[in-house]
């Protein structure tokens, strides 16, 4: 997840992400640069049905990033000027930025305080007569909660952002069929990277073809300009590099919850610590694992920020996803919000903080994460490790 604004700790011993990425896909990338078909051919569109059958979308869009795929679905459902579009202010900003981008209005409403996700309730309150869309976030991996799917009885859309959450299930079902349009990112740090890319999935014919014609200048398919489109096609690169990591996606899932598993266990039961809560109907993807720190709580008073000053100090790798919810960021200074409006959101930003879970970690890096956090907040004394300040 890149995010100038948030720290992650350069060159630590213990890296906070490191990219999965083997000689099969070297050798895939290499296959593409040969084939004499650089930009969207047949690796993309072999990648798009790969995803359809692993997501169970009907339709998949490959688009060049997450965020060319949340603008893509807002503009094929024809939100503009005018329409208003919910959503949480505890994501990153390119969850909301592609509202902007078709000249409509955001409307935050606030978080749960176990998932972190869009409270259904305080979205309902967001909701008024100009309300087109909602725009839940799968948040770090965890599927939006079932009961904003409600909304679509009154004819709002559901936009699922799913960046952060491909390999992630809600009763079965796959993150990315979960709303009526879904975006994926395939940033370099995501689950499944092609270094830049995302993909937008719907099961409606009309959304996709829409979704295809803006990915490419608002060409339709007898080649005629008919609406505005952008250049947001995806590398034959790209997608040849996707499909290598496609097939390595249960594994890496696998591994990434092998270690929040492991990060549960000793972390889970420290006075101040809360760890991720995962209702039992969803399976996690883990692209964060997000513990809270409670400084009022923790045995020695340490709080978040002294917490990530001790992993700094002793080389491990952290990221604080989010430090600022969007409603305080001066990008959406315009939208009206202040300092108090989302409680939960602005003591969660207070409390965040996200421990390496990626798979290339070993055994001995985990459990030197945890004595690290142990002993940052007082919950073992005997480390040798620099004393929390
Ligand atoms: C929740 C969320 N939404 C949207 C995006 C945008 O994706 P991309 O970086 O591929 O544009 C990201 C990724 O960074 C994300 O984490």
């Amino acid at each position: 997840m890149a995010n100038i604004t948030d720290m992650v700790v350069a060159r630590p011993s213990i890296p906070f992400v490191s990219p999965f990425v083997g000689e099969e896909e070297v050798e895939a990338v290499v296959r593409a640069l040969r084939s004499g078909r650089l930009a969207q051919g047949p690796e993309v569109e072999a990648f798009e049905r790969e995803i359809c059958a692993v997501t169970h979308a009907r339709h998949a869009v490959a688009l060049n990033s997450g965020t060319a795929a949340l603008h893509a679905a807002l503009a094929a459902m024809e939100v503009g000027e005018g329409d208003e579009v919910v959503t949480t202010p505890f994501t990153f900003a390119a969850t909301a930025t592609p509202v902007l981008m078709v000249l409509a209005t955001v409307r935050f409403a606030d978080i749960d305080p176990h998932t972190y996700g869009l409270d259904p309730a305080a979205a309902e309150a967001a909701i008024g007569p100009r309300t087109r869309a909602v725009v839940p976030v799968d948040l770090f991996g965890l599927p939006y909660d079932a009961r904003l799917d409600g909304v679509r009885a009154r004819g709002i859309r559901v936009v699922e952002d799913a960046c952060q959450a491909i390999g992630a299930w809600r009763d079965g079902a796959p993150a990315g069929s979960l709303g009526d349009v879904a975006a994926l990112s395939f940033y370099a740090t995501k689950n499944l990277t092609t270094g830049e890319g995302g993909m937008l999935l719907t099961r409606d014919a009309e959304t996709a073809s829409r979704a295809r014609a803006f990915r490419q200048h608002g060409l339709d398919e007898r080649g005629e300009c008919a609406s505005l489109g952008y250049n947001y096609r995806m590398p034959e690169m790209c997608a040849a590099l996707g499909r290598i990591q496609l097939t390595r996606l249960e594994a890496v899932s696998a591994r990434r919850r092998a270690n929040a598993a492991l990060y549960d266990e000793r972390l889970g039961g420290i006075a101040g610590i809360t760890t991720p809560f995962v209702p039992t109907n969803m399976r996690h993807a883990y692209h964060q694992y997000s513990i809270a720190i409670d400084g009022q709580a923790t045995p020695n008073g340490a709080d978040r920020d002294r917490v990530t000053a001790f992993l700094g100090e002793n080389g491990i790798g952290f990221g604080v996803y989010y430090r600022r919810p969007l409603h305080l960021q001066p990008l959406f200074a315009g939208a009206g919000y202040g300092p108090g409006d989302f409680p939960v959101a602005e003591r969660v930003a207070r409390q965040i903080l996200a421990l390496p879970v990626h798979p290339a970690l070993t055994r001995a890096q985990a459990d030197a994460v945890v004595r690290a956090v142990r002993v940052a907040v007082g919950a073992d004394r005997n480390g040798a490790m620099h004393a929390a300040r």
